[in-house]
């Protein structure tokens, strides 16, 4: 939970983690995730306000996720705020949760302006997205199977590392040798700007199988540090192909695997090659957060139409 003043000073901003309860599970676990919801929502929000130092009653106007996501999560979210609304007499604005992930970078970098070619990569979603202006989006690449962030998380939970896998593997990354092994770049050459990375997955099942049971901790870090490698080589491949394509002067990062240091630094070095400019949120930013949900919102009052409040959850919800 996040309050913001005017467009973009944030009051505060509370990252409620349930990561502990779904660990032992290697993923996350939704009803888990709703029960949790709905036992926290309460003290977030008043936490929210005292981290501000403001009252319930001086809120103009409510943002909420309505998709995409966990059904039973979000209507946790969109049930409490409809409710908050209704009693405070203010609007609650529905806000997809992709463009939130967008809208991220505005917190930080006020003046960004479109056009750009986006990539958001997290749990559920990579795609590539050439922002036209704020609220138009062309979809032009996305993956055909696993996202960027699952595939982190199913090397990991394969490796026994744990869960989330992003920030495990990118530890264990540092320690080894991004070329030791050459695992293949699914659709890295394909002229669409699609993904697919289930097929790298399964490159490091074998690889893992044939190690095991000499898999040495040297070893465990090369096959984190060439996996993550793999996967950074596509992304920035298929991003800076697209950025050509559609004439884009700017690369946006968006999205929890955004965080990753290795596919920050790369991009750094491939826009700067290309004289584009970049622009990624600060890593708390970029993982699920209620603070780029705030600043769609307010985004989308500034353009006008109140919202009705019977709007639903849409668990599949696209950009
Ligand atoms: O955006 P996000 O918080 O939630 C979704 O909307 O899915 O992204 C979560 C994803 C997880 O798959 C997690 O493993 C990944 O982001 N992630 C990372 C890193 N930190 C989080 N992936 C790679 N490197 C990281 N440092
Ligand atoms: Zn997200």
């Amino acid at each position: 939970m996040a309050v913001l003043e005017g467009t973009g000073t944030l009051r505060s901003s509370i990252i409620s983690s349930q990561l502990t309860q779904h660990a032992p599970y290697g993923g996350v676990v939704p009803e888990l995730a709703s029960r949790a919801h709905l036992e926290n929502v309460g003290a977030v929000l008043d936490g929210a306000l005292n981290e501000a130092g403001i009252a319930l009653a001086d809120l103009d106007r409510i943002g909420v996720t309505n998709g995409p996501g966990l059904a039973g999560a979000l209507l946790v979210g969109v049930c409490y705020a409809k409710g908050l609304g209704l009693g405070l007499g203010v609007p609650v604005y529905p806000v997809n949760h992709l463009e939130a992930h967008l809208f991220a970078n505005l917190l930080e970098h006020p003046d960004l302006a479109p056009p750009f070619m986006a990539l958001i990569i997290s749990g559920g979603h990579t795609l590539l997205v050439s922002v036209e202006k704020w609220g138009t989006y062309r979809v032009v690449g996305r993956t055909r199977d696993d996202a960027a962030g699952e595939a982190f998380d199913k090397v990991a939970k394969l490796l026994g590392l744990g869960y989330p896998g992003g920030p495990l593997v990118e530890q264990l990354a540092r320690e080894g040798d991004p070329r030791a092994i050459a695992f293949p770049r699914p659709m890295r050459n394909d002229p669409s700007s699609d993904f697919s990375f289930s097929g790298l997955k399964t490159a490091i099942m074998h690889q893992v199988k044939h190690d095991w049971p000499q898999l040495t901790s040297k070893r465990l870090a090369e096959v984190c540090a060439s996996f993550q490698e793999a996967v950074t080589d596509t992304l920035a491949a298929k991003t800076f192909a697209a950025a050509e394509e559609w004439g884009a002067s700017a690369v946006i990062l968006a999205g929890g695997v955004s965080r990753n240091e290795h596919i920050r630094r790369r991009f750094e070095r491939e826009a700067a090659s290309r004289g584009l400019a970049l622009v990624f949120p600060s890593p708390q930013l970029c993982t699920d957060n209620a603070a780029m949900v705030a600043r769609t919102a307010v985004f989308h009052a500034a353009r006008g139409a109140l919202p009705s409040l019977d709007f639903a959850v849409v668990p599949s919800l696209g950009l």
